[in-house]
């Protein structure tokens, strides 16, 4: 098959790539992009360790071609940090509140908890659980992301809403 162009905006900067129509967006921001911090567990959608936003939502890299996001905006856990650097609320909570042990989960987490956030500025317990039970965390270490996505929405006691 012909390779195809496309034009994306990724983190801030427009690209474009000539790419295989079967190429995955994980594997074209991985690969292509070196944005690596899109991490590759299950590679059939179950996992959500690949999520990243897509035009503000939060989609699974792996289940997407990459010629499927032509025109897009994309953003991955690389781009959530201010430019300087800044870790973004959700991620300085998940460092503060040690919801990160061996970290694989961690991006697909932060970029996940980052759209349901916004989406749901005062979630419950419930609501934060029902929101990221589309990832998995093969060390089991949920209390400590929980408690830094109730830390990132100010509801954690003794957290200060950013
Ligand atoms: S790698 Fe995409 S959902 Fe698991
Ligand atoms: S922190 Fe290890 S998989 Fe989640």
């Amino acid at each position: 098959m012909t390779d195809i162009d496309i034009r994306v905006r990724i983190n801030g900067s427009n690209r474009t790539d000539r790419v295989p129509p079967r190429l995955t967006l994980a594997d074209y921001l991985r690969d292509r992009c070196g944005l690596t911090g899109t991490h590759l567990g299950c590679e059939h959608g179950v996992c959500g360790s690949c999520t990243v936003l897509l035009d503000g939502e939060a989609v699974r890299a792996c289940l997407l071609f990459a010629v499927q996001v032509d025109g897009s905006e994309l953003t991955t856990i690389e781009g959530l940090a201010g430019p300087d650097g800044e870790l973004s609320p959700v991620q300085a909570a998940f460092r503060d509140q040690h919801g990160l042990q061996c970290g694989f989960c961690t991006p697909g987490f932060i970029v996940s908890a980052t759209a349901f956030l916004r989406d749901n500025p005062e979630p419950s317990d419930d609501d934060i659980r029902e929101g990221l039970s589309g990832n998995l965390c093969r060390c089991t270490g949920y209390q400590g992301i929980i408690r830094a996505v109730r830390a990132a929405a100010g509801t954690e006691p003794g957290s200060q809403r950013p």
